[in-house]
């Protein structure tokens, strides 16, 4: 696996990388990038496992981005595991790593950024000013300097998803997003880099976010299709005594409970015709985020 610092070597690295690979193969190649802050778990691998399935050439890049951290946030103690991360992705058949540090993707004077509008300041980005510009800047700018004809995200961010799908139509961006699924722990609880910071007791606690889309998904499923009832019976999970005594004491604030439309995050009054139950919660110091799609009745 090639490891490349600098914008200028990975951009060069690509274009030979794909003009090597052509030589090399009868149909057109197609390159996949699989954008991470690191702290890799089997959630970021299964986004790798699916570029390498579909693509010829797979990029993977680790670079925790301070523009989508607010100020009070957990930049400084974001989790970093740079080796071992590199064992998992060459392992997992990665052909390229762009690892850029902060000076160099941030020199002084680039003050560019990609605005996504007032889809960037819903769920998550209601909370978090400014996050998804942060995030649509960076992510921009990793299509650029890769050039990848795909690029791999999860389900579980689904708001970024929604928010990377619209500045990659309204700017006409040449890559095509591919989204995969959640990977959860077996109990349930949704795979992410933060779930690190989580103690015994709260590690537990949090399965309260994958109950309460549970809640809401079973009521679908008996036919409620009214947005304010299935909001209703995801808040009524958080607001039940955890079936772990040891998990009781743990403080749950729930910062979002919301059933919206899953391409312009905007509430919906009904589900008849699919929507995303998404749900935000800080679980002791720990903000975690979950979702479920349900799909049109
Ligand atoms: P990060 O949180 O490292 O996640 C990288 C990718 O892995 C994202 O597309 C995310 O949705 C996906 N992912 C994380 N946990 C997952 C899980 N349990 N199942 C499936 N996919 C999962 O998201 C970011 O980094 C950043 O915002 C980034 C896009 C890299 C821009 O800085």
């Amino acid at each position: 696996m090639l490891i490349l610092q600098t914008p200028e070597k990975m951009f060069a690295a690509c274009r030979a990388l794909r003009i090597l690979a052509q030589e090399h193969s009868a149909s057109p190649v197609t390159f996949g990038l699989v954008p991470t802050m690191g702290a890799l778990h089997d959630g970021h691998l299964s986004l790798v496992a699916a570029a390498r399935e579909q693509c010829n050439l797979v990029a993977a890049s680790i670079f925790i981005n301070p523009t989508q951290f607010g100020p009070n946030e957990d930049l400084a103690s974001y989790p970093r595991d740079f080796d071992s991360d590199c064992a998992k992705l060459e392992a997992a058949g990665v052909h390229v790593l762009f690892a850029p540090d902060t000076a160099t993707m941030y020199p002084a004077g680039n003050t560019t950024t990609v605005d996504p509008g007032p889809i960037g300041e819903r769920l998550d980005g209601a909370s978090r000013p400014g996050h998804f510009r942060g995030v649509a800047t960076i992510v921009t700018r990793l299509f650029a300097i890769a050039a990848p004809d795909k690029a791999y995200f999860g389900q579980k961010d689904a708001a970024q998803v929604a928010v990377l799908r619209n500045i990659t139509r309204d700017l006409n961006l040449p890559v095509e997003l591919a989204v995969c699924p959640i990977v959860r722990e077996p109990d349930g609880l949704a795979m992410s880099s933060r779930n690190r910071y989580l103690s015994a007791a709260e590690r537990s606690r949090a399965l309260v976010l994958s109950r309460s889309l549970t809640a809401a998904k079973d009521l679908a499923r008996s036919g409620e299709t009214r947005a304010e009832a299935l909001t209703a019976a995801m808040l009524a999970a958080f607001d039940q005594d955890d079936p772990d005594p040891g998990a009781r004491s743990v403080s749950v604030r729930v910062d979002y409970a919301a059933v919206v439309d899953p391409e312009t995050l905007l509430p919906v009054g009904d589900t008849s015709n699919g929507a995303l139950l998404a749900v935000a919660a800080v679980v002791g110091t720990t903000r975690l985020i979950d979702n479920l799609l349900l799909p049109p009745r």
